[in-house]
């Protein structure tokens, strides 16, 4: 069972979504992973200035244009992809990632911790985690801030995720060390797929933090990008390494479980 997964880094440029779309299809084109991550919000950038930019930038799943790109491409490299951008439905505008495999649409996850000023262009995700059988492995989907919630990746992983695919555009220093301990705690594969640059816009201005990687169920980094550095960074991977849920001869990961001790977690 082994595969090859990557995620691929560089630095969207705000509003130029077909200049994005292209420089995106480029490095997945010339990758040959089964599996590869894109940064969230990777078609548009990432500091809008209104809802209304919000709503202007925003396409339709599966029917828009970035999600029909991503079609093509998984089609022509054989690649399942995921990969972030903002969603309009008629239930709302959501920060929502896709998944694509060869033969075309398959699913899509709308993010459901909102990041800062994120929670002013978009709604929050309604549709909860889910977990997608692509055949060489399960694949769960979360984006970005996500992470700081432990709660999701437990609840992917205990949907049987084996691969935790994990668009970003991060701002803060934590989150690929906290993914070492993310992963030790499910034994799961994780890709970030983060971005490059500082975005500039109306008086307002972030610095990504680069550094997309790759973590295994043992919390060792497989592989790790540069700061600023554009890439498709890939690793082969044996999934079953992910299935086995064991700490030791008395201990398992989810069987050791004590939910009745945990209401809190579970009370709204
Ligand atoms: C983030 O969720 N984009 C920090």
């Amino acid at each position: 069972m082994g595969i090859k997964i990557g995620s691929v880094q560089f630095e969207p440029l705000f509003g130029e979504v077909d200049r994005n779309l292209e420089l995106a299809g480029s490095l997945i084109m010339k990758s040959d992973a089964d599996l590869l991550v894109l940064p969230e919000l990777f078609n548009t950038g990432y500091v809008f200035a209104s809802k209304d930019e919000a709503i202007a930038l925003s396409e339709q799943i599966p029917q828009g244009r970035t999600t029909q790109k991503l079609c093509d491409v998984a089609k022509e490299t054989g690649t399942f992809i995921v990969g972030g951008l903002a969603e309009k439905s008629t239930d709302g505008i959501f920060n929502s990632a896709v998944l694509v495999s060869p033969d075309g649409y398959v699913g899509r996850y709308r993010k459901v911790h909102l990041f800062f000023e994120e929670k002013l262009w978009f709604d929050p995700g309604d549709e909860g985690f889910r977990v997608y059988d692509i055949g060489v492995c399960k694949v769960g989907i979360m984006i970005c801030f996500d992470w700081f919630f432990p709660e999701s990746m437990r609840a992917l992983s205990l949907m049987g995720a084996d691969v935790i695919c994990h668009p970003a555009n991060l701002v803060l220093p934590f989150c690929q060390d906290a993914m070492k301990t993310r992963c030790i705690e499910n034994h799961v594969f994780a890709i970030t797929a983060n971005r490059t640059g500082t975005e500039s816009r109306e008086g307002k201005s972030l610095q990504f933090t680069g550094r997309s990687q790759i973590i295994g169920p043992d919390g060792r980094i497989i592989c790790r990008a540069g700061e600023d550095s554009q890439e498709a960074g890939t690793a082969e991977i044996d999934v079953k390494s992910a299935r086995d849920k064991k700490i030791n001869i008395h201990n398992h990961l989810f069987d050791d479980r004590r939910p009745d001790y945990y209401g809190e977690l579970v009370d709204c």
